[in-house]
């Protein structure tokens, strides 16, 4: 089979790593991809939201498998612009239509969908400058902290946790009748704040079976023991020792299988992973939201630790025999450590030249993969916010964080920083 894979970042090369493996995969290319996973395929330079040039793309290479990465070309229709079109129809999509994307797209969406099927969710309520007084008493009355959320996709940065009813009037203020986030905050959903530890768990549907494909902890904040800025992810560990059996035995009854249920309940259209992004309340998971495809850096500590062939679960997804499908899993636990370009997630230069370890085609029990990078002649340099990705297998979360470290202390570009506590909470 000849496959695609959409996007340029760190969960892209995670899944040309993976994908390249199976011995289903002849031909593989990334669109735009980075200097990483030009190792595993080949890299066109077309851009994920670009569906003519994709079309194109396919036709030429012959591609029967599109595998999309980021949100953005889901939310799009990139699902719907395939399956009808005659040249493209027989090509599988791993990602959902559009209309199910919504519950990544619309916070609104997602939230109405859990209300509707008893999903465990925050209590809120949405408003719209049609009922803005109402908002504002709404807000006025909410216990602290309260959390805003502008309904529309506003690049990792539409969601405000205010501390006090001030804050949280100034920034419905600014998102509804300041336009902040465009039409994104046309509408704002106000939820109660769930007070717990955030995990997330991955599934791969096509809308009637599922299979977890695994789980991770992400460490989003940009300082040590979780202080300063939220960032797109710092790190993530896999598997969370306190996502035992009992607990992923209740994230499948009271989230999985409703989430699932309700989508074929709907005619979503849904073929491809869901990302359940979680808060262990005391035990007890709570939604926070539904991403429609994998996490970054969360695929980079998940893939590595999926013994299962990848393109032959999509596949499956796509035959109708997911449900029969052999999920293993290594037993080793996996850390990820980001590094990033200094000032990120503020602003940050690019084009800093990085070197890496002497050894880094053949590392035993480690990946690095690329997040920010690009290939400028015969230099690798740094393209973005977050910029590698070490991902490391260990006999418990800290020997493996402690393999990450390692091989970052040989990675080096101007401004590099990461965090060196990924994994603190789990000394073992
Ligand atoms: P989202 O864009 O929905 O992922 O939200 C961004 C971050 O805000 C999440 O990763 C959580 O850390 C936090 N967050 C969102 N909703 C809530 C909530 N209801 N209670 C506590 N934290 C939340
Ligand atoms: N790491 C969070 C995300 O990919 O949305």
């Amino acid at each position: 089979m000849n496959i695609l894979i959409l996007g340029s970042g760190g969960r892209e090369h995670a899944l040309a790593w993976k994908i390249s493996q199976s011995h289903h995969c002849d031909q593989l290319f990334i669109a735009p991809g980075n200097a990483g996973t030009a190792a595993f395929g080949t890299n066109l330079s077309v851009s994920p939201t670009d569906f003519l040039a994709l079309k194109g793309a396919c036709i030429t290479h012959n591609i029967n498998m599109l595998v999309v990465g980021p949100e953005e070309p889901l939310v799009k229709g990139i699902y719907d612009f395939f399956s009808t079109d005659a040249a493209l129809q027989q090509i599988i999509v791993v990602g959902p239509s559009a209309n199910a994307a919504q519950l990544e797209g619309s916070k609104s969406f997602s939230k109405k969908f859990m209300r509707r099927h008893q999903i465990p969710t925050a209590a809120y309520a949405e408003f719209t400058a049609a009922n803005y007084e109402e908002g504002e008493t709404y807000i006025s009355n909410h216990s602290l902290p309260v959390v805003l959320k502008a309904d529309g996709l506003a690049a990792g940065k539409g969601v405000i946790i205010a501390n006090t009813t001030e804050e949280a009037l100034n920034s419905f203020k600014e998102m509804i009748q300041g336009k902040q986030f465009g039409i994104a905050s046309e509408k704002v959903v106000v939820e109660e704040f769930l007070q717990g530890i955030e995990v997330s768990v991955f599934a791969l549907t096509n809308g009637t079976d599922y299979q977890i494909i695994g789980h991770a902890k992400d460490y989003k904040r940009i300082g040590e023991g979780d202080t300063g800025l939220n960032t797109g992810g710092m790190g993530c560990v896999s598997p969370v020792p306190f996502m035992d059996e009992a607990f992923m035995q209740k994230v499948e009854e009271t989230i999985v299988k409703p989430t699932v249920a309700g989508l074929q309940a709907e005619n979503l259209t849904y073929y491809g992973f869901i990302f359940f992004g979680l808060m262990n309340v005391n035990g007890t998971p709570y939604v926070i939201e539904y991403n429609c495809r994998m996490g970054d850096p969360e695929t980079e500590v998940v893939m590595p630790r999926l013994k299962t062939d990848l393109v032959g679960l999509f596949a499956a997804m796509d035959n109708g025999t997911l449900a029969d499908a052999n999920i293993s899993f290594e037993e080793r636990s996996a850390a990820t450590i980001m590094a990033v370009s200094g000032g990120y997630p503020g602003d940050y230069e690019k084009n800093k030249i990085i070197s890496f370890p002497a050894n880094a085609e053949q590392l035993k029990d480690s990946m690095l993969f690329h997040a920010g990078t690009l290939q400028i002649a015969e230099n690798i340099v740094t393209n973005g916010g977050r910029v590698l990705a070490v991902t490391s297998l260990g006999s418990n979360i800290k020997e493996a964080a402690e393999k990450s470290k390692a091989i970052l202390e040989n990675v080096n570009f101007e401004g590099i920083y990461y965090r060196k506590d990924i994994g603190y909470e789990f000394a073992c």
